[in-house]
């Protein structure tokens, strides 16, 4: 099976959107923020390339890993799903979980907008979610495909400006432990969604404004599955492979997929998008599409092993 991985669109859409909603103090600081930084860096465009890069690559599964909207404006859904649905792969071979700017006020949170708009890409065929164990929405999703099951954890909060760290609660994770070590799915190869890597940030401050305070936790829980585990996360904006151990003597692949629409002189930071080949359980090849924007095209790039220690 090839699966491809992206994330971060970080798709703005203010079309039509009364002014004074702009007006918290969370979307303000992020307008001012997004007026110095990243309105001018990322390109719908970039985005609109990979859609059709993936078509054409003709992967099995494409797979989302949170911040697909900057402000959780409705706007914004509405423009990310016409993206989505030009892939033409259908709501069984997409999957997506939340990044923090798709909650990015509570009102979001709590109207669960973001996971209402995406629904079909969430859906949990395993009946794990039944009881809500994130006020995200219903994860963790489990959907089994061909050798593999994708499993969509929300680690998206809202929180106050400036903050991106991320949460995923005790109750999320206990669910998720029982499906790794559940025995009808001992065979699949488990690919793990979720915004936040599981390995923070060198540095206290960075780790508690941008990082997991459940990391430790979290790698623990992923060890604790018999064989090895892909963990795809998105949020940190940079291309990178770190490996950990299970506590059988597997290997968690941790994979953090770029940002889709930032235009970056770095390589590991460029658009792009990941593509991993698994088979029996396994990972076999991982590479990356990066994205020329002077050409418009993409070449095949390796994706830079790093420290599994730090993620920054
Ligand atoms: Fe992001
Ligand atoms: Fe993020």
């Amino acid at each position: 099976m090839r699966i491809a991985h992206f994330s971060d669109l970080h798709v703005l859409d203010l079309a039509g959107v009364d002014a004074t909603r702009l007006w918290t103090n969370k979307r303000a600081t992020g307008m001012l923020n997004l007026k110095l930084h990243r309105g001018f860096k990322h390109k719908p465009f970039a985005v609109e390339a990979i859609v059709e890069d993936v078509r054409a690559q003709g992967v099995d599964h494409v797979v989302i890993t949170g911040d697909l909207s900057n402000l959780a404006l409705e706007t914004e859904f509405a423009k990310v799903r016409t993206m989505i649905e030009a892939l033409a792969m259908g709501p069984d071979r997409v999957s997506v979980v939340p990044g923090n700017h798709d909650v990015y006020t509570r009102g979001s949170m709590r109207t669960q907008r973001f996971f209402n708009a995406f629904r079909e890409f969430m859906t949990d065929e395993r009946d794990v979610a039944k009881v809500e164990h994130h006020g995200s929405g219903l994860f963790p999703f489990a959907r089994p495909r061909d050798g593999v099951v994708f499993i969509g954890v929300s680690s998206a909060v809202p929180r106050a400006p400036v903050l991106s760290a991320g949460h995923v609660g005790g109750a999320q994770m206990s669910a998720l432990r029982a499906l790794l070590g559940e025995r009808s799915l001992r065979d699949a190869l488990p690919v793990v969604l979720m915004h936040h890597p599981v390995i923070n940030p060198r540095g206290a401050w960075r780790s508690f404004s941008r990082g997991l305070s459940e990391a430790d936790a979290m790698r623990e829980v992923l060890a604790s599955r018999e064989g090895d585990v892909l963990f795809l996360h998105g949020h940190l904006h940079d291309r990178g492979h770190r490996t950990f151990a299970t506590t059988s003597g597997g290997t968690v692949h941790h994979i953090g997929a770029t940002s889709a629409s930032l235009l970056h002189e770095h390589p590991d930071r460029a658009a792009g998008y990941n593509v991993y080949e698994v088979e029996a359980g396994t990972v076999g090849r991982v590479h990356a599409r990066v994205f020329d924007p002077e050409r418009r095209a993409f070449f095949d790039a390796s994706v830079t092993t790093k420290d599994h220690r730090f993620a920054d």
